[in-house]
């Protein structure tokens, strides 16, 4: 209204009728090694082409020397002797002085040093002959010395071998980068040049970094969409992404481009890489550490259908079919069994428990659903309990969508995975979305989706605009928790100096992290999740877009409490009163979250990490009826204890 003294509005909140069970799983994350979100980003290794594999073999190391000697920083390839990882160098060392010789690797658009911290260096090498001692040195973005060690390979040494040595940064640097000194006389090859921080993820050599892990975590995720995305399908069939080839000793992991290395001729990365140091062992790991849900998404026998658009014929699907099976087997199988001994072997005898798996990405028409019946048929023969996923295709409408969502229904699919990356709009107005979803049969896993303002490029990324817009949609989601059981935002990770797709949940640098509005939307979501819906209602009406209101209700039963949320996307303050009907009282005190700014386009920065992040307050409540003013502009989260 436009007087003075707006009325307040009566939101009916009826505890006593449950709507529907939320499941564990509503709220989950969604992970691919796009924008350096594994390699460079959460994968902690800060060596960048540490085996001499990518297309240039060289890339990312500068060779110094004085006086020049022609080859004497040679690559070789041994690739009848080792198919996966077949590059090495052979460094020459003919009577170098310390200072003379040297590699440096400039990691990932430069390494993140911290001061005080341990750093681990190792490397694989043979000394062909003579003896060659080295050094390993951390350098700021002046080139000055900021940790050295020295290395002292076996001069006996021939067959390859693996050596460590450990030192301490004394400085913080945020483009730093790693040179490598020779001295002596005689020949060594050198492989798997790596360095980790010594604060990895529950300390795990080779690990995690811990900062990115911890924002997941924060989160507490229901689950975990992983590797991705289009990085499944891969340009062609032979760029998939095969997870037999991410599992065992990571020197043996074969290297693959990153089809986010070409895909965008506006954010070319042709320093893009998958190692494949974060495999599918890391990644189930991670989703047991933090208490998630593995949720993998295989090839379906079809690249990226923007891109080459192979299928393999029908006929040839089998070895396809037989990575879903066998992947099941190493997440739950005996350790008898061959997959479940390989885990067994690489530390995890105790099965992950998987119990759901995608098939396919954005893959579409016909011959995807004749290629996901048989996946479907084989996969429920052996594992019944085993949930499924399936593709609705990139967009969440059109004759694309409505084939597959119609057809997959017919097959009884246990998901649908949707996806929308759509303006601001779209999230607003599409709040009924789920409202009229038929409640029997397949459920709905809104598998990718965010809020763009701008497009993918766009100057304004994570404003405040798309994550208001989010939280408004995702009421009908909660709303519809008997319909869509799983949700994730995508892309999940960001480095600001090696994007390629924005908006992103959690950017970051080579130092910090820091959450987007959007990071806090789905994380007061995900920690303020309920067990059961409820309804809440205005004039009778669900609250989805009245006064630019939206609102969901759940209870959580272990602690007895309601959960509120309400979005006021109007420029002005508002009130509402909360009619609590079929409880005796409310505790005299309640939790109240707000996230709020008055300004749309606001983004949370490095240099101001919190510009949009929650505040949280204890408020009083008297009565059974609370008015609660809803700032402009405002996600608002209401916990309260009822009898
Ligand atoms: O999240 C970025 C990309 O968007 C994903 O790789 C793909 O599934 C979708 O097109």
């Amino acid at each position: 209204g436009s007087s003075l003294f707006a009325q307040t509005k009566n939101f009916v909140v009826s505890v006593n009728k449950p709507v529907a069970p939320i499941p564990s799983t509503m709220w989950g994350v969604f992970f691919e090694d796009i924008n350096f979100g594994a390699d460079g980003g959460i994968y902690a290794e800060l060596v960048k082409n540490r085996s001499f594999e990518f297309f240039r073999p060289l890339m990312g190391w500068k060779v110094d020397q004085k006086p020049v000697e022609e080859g004497c920083i040679l690559i070789q390839n041994r690739a009848v002797k080792n198919t996966n990882n077949p590059r090495f160098a052979r460094v020459t060392v003919s009577n170098r002085a310390k200072g003379s010789l040297s590699l440096t690797n400039e990691g990932f658009r430069g390494m993140g040093i911290k001061e005080g911290l341990r750093y681990d260096f190792s490397m694989l090498y043979k000394m062909i002959s003579g003896n060659v001692k080295m050094y390993v040195e951390l350098l700021n973005a002046r080139k000055e010395v900021i940790g050295s060690a020295e290395i002292l390979p076996e001069a006996a040494n021939k067959e390859w071998k693996k050596l460590a040595v450990s030192f301490n940064a004394s400085q913080t640097e945020e483009k730093g980068s790693m040179r490598i000194l020779f001295e002596g006389n005689g020949v060594i090859d050198l492989d798997m040049l790596s360095l980790f921080p010594g604060d990895t993820w529950k300390n795990r050599p080779g690990g995690m970094r811990t900062d990115m892990v911890q924002m997941l975590s924060d989160m507490k995720p229901g689950f975990i969409r992983f590797p991705g995305g289009c990085i499944v399908e891969g340009f062609d069939l032979s760029q998939r992404y095969q997870w037999k080839k991410t599992v065992g000793p990571v020197e043996e992991r074969q290297l693959l481009i990153n089809r986010w290395n070409f895909e965008f001729q506006h954010r070319p990365a042709p320093d893009y890489f998958q190692t494949f140091g974060l495999g599918f062992f890391e990644y189930f790991q991670l989703c047991s550490d933090i208490g998630a849900e593995p949720l993998p998404i295989l090839n379906c026998g079809m690249a990226c259908q923007f891109n080459s658009g192979e299928v393999v014929p029908l006929d040839q699907l089998q070895p396809y079919i037989d990575d879903a099976l066998d992947l099941i087997e190493f997440a739950n199988g005996d350790v008898t069994t061959q997959w479940g001994k390989l885990r067994a072997e690489m530390g995890h005898p105790q099965p992950f428990n998987l119990k759901m798996l995608g098939v396919g990405n954005e893959n579409w028409g016909p011959q995807y659903l004749e290629r996901f019946k048989a996946f479907q048929k084989q996969l429920h023969a052996k594992y019944p309990n085993i949930k499924l996923v399936a593709s609705s295709g990139t967009d969440p409408d059109g004759d694309r969508f409505s084939l597959l969502n119609t057809e997959l229904r017919k097959l009884n699919v246990d998901f649908v995975d949707e996806h929308y990356y759509r303006p601001p709009q779209f999230f607003f107005s599409g709040i009924n979305r789920y409202d009229n979803y038929p409640r029997n049969g397949s459920k709905v896993f809104a598998g990718e989706y965010a809020s763009h303002t701008a497009g993918t490029t766009g100057p304004v990324k994570n404003s405040w605009l798309a994550a208001l817009s989010e939280a408004a949609f995702l009421t009908g989601l909660e709303r519809n928790a008997e319909v869509v059981q799983m949700a994730s935002y995508a892309p999940l990770f960001a480095h600001y100096d090696g994007w390629q797709w924005a908006p992103d949940l959690i950017w970051v640098n080579n130092l910090n992290v820091i959450g987007s509005p959007s990071y806090y939307v789905q994380k007061l979501y995900s920690t303020n999740k309920g067990t059961t819906v409820i309804p809440i209602q205005l004039d009778n009406k669900i609250i989805a877009g009245q006064d630019s209101l939206y609102a969901t209700a759940a209870i959580d039963a272990p602690s007895k409490e309601i959960i509120i949320k309400i979005v006021n996307a109007l420029p002005r303050q508002q009130s509402v009163t909360l009619n609590f009907e079929g409880i005796k009282k409310l505790a005299g005190t309640a939790k109240y979250t707000i996230l709020q700014s008055d300004d749309l386009n606001r983004v949370n920065t490095i240099a101001n990490p919190g510009a949009i992040s929650p505040k949280e307050t204890d408020i009083r409540i008297t009565g059974k009826k609370p008015a609660i003013p809803l700032q402009a502009y405002s996600f608002n989260v209401i916990r309260l204890k009822y009898f």
